[in-house]
């Protein structure tokens, strides 16, 4: 299918903006390292967001809540050396933004300082307002998180889709106009059902990124590993595989080592 794009040669949250009001999509990856971060930068992804799955993708916890504000600025920095065209977004982790708004101020200087990231993401509606308007007064861009916020398991206890009645969609709209109304650049919207996702991106100007919140918003968000299938055990709904790494990496890796028993690896051709 052909795309309306605009030849942007290094994407900003104006640019960002402008692409929602020109009717182009927006396409987000996650990317916590140089190398994959220069193939999701080189493939044209607008945005990288260094995100808190780190924990999980990276570093095998099972939920985003123990990664470190030093960790995420160590992935963060990785990917900011390898985007030459993409906007880095970077996640506050949990425990870092969550206690006052001086803290969370001070987590973001050190985000954008140490790392050299773009922006910042944080988890929340009108509960961290107050934080979210200190950040954004510090000249720091901010990209808001709503829906399902998996900093906040242990609250919810699951991973279902959120916002299915109508208490919890009236609050989700009005915390998206709220980040609009602060001045946020752009909204992620998690796991919630496609009408109202897409009922909350033609109520804001400011672009809206979905994951598992169907096609009717500004963008979408996937975390790499899942879409490239190096991760064969998690398959929501949502999530389209684009390859089976997981598959491919076993089956190359298994012939090298069989190569190596064999003594068929290196050859005479890769020997000095
Ligand atoms: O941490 C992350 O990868 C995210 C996306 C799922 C939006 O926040």
């Amino acid at each position: 299918m052909s795309v309306a794009k605009k030849d942007y040669k290094r994407i900003t949250t104006r640019s960002l903006i402008e692409m929602k009001a020109n009717g182009e999509k927006i396409s987000m990856l996650t990317a916590y390292d140089f190398t994959m971060a220069r193939i999701v930068d080189a493939a044209g992804v607008d945005v990288i967001l260094v995100g808190d799955s780190a924990s999980n993708v990276m570093a095998g916890h099972e939920t985003t809540l123990p990664i470190t504000l030093d960790q995420m600025i160590y992935h963060a920095s990785s990917v900011v050396r390898a985007a030459n065209r993409a906007l880095v977004v970077v996640d506050l982790p949990f425990g870092s933004y969550q206690s006052d708004p001086k803290e969370a101020l001070r987590s973001s200087i050190r985000i954008m300082k140490e790392s050299g990231g773009h922006a910042v993401k944080l988890e929340g509606g009108s509960e961290i307002k107050d934080s979210i308007k200190k950040i954004l007064n510090a000249g720091i861009p901010v990209m808001g998180h709503l829906g399902l916020t998996p900093q906040s398991i242990y609250k919810f206890g699951t991973y279902t889709v959120r916002a299915k009645e109508d208490a919890e969609a009236e609050k989700l709209i009005e915390d998206a106009k709220m980040l609009e109304r602060i001045g946020c650049f752009a909204v992620v919207l998690e796991k919630i059902p496609a009408q109202l996702a897409q009922k909350v991106a033609e109520s804001i100007s400011i672009p809206v990124i979905g994951i598992g919140a169907g096609g009717g918003v500004d963008g979408q968000v996937l975390v790499i590993h899942d879409m490239l299938g190096m991760n064969n055990e998690f398959s929501p709904r949502f999530l389209r595989r684009y390859m089976n790494l997981y598959e491919d990496m076993t089956k190359a890796i298994s012939q090298y080592s069989d190569d190596v028993k064999s003594k068929d690896f290196p050859n005479a051709n890769e020997s000095y």
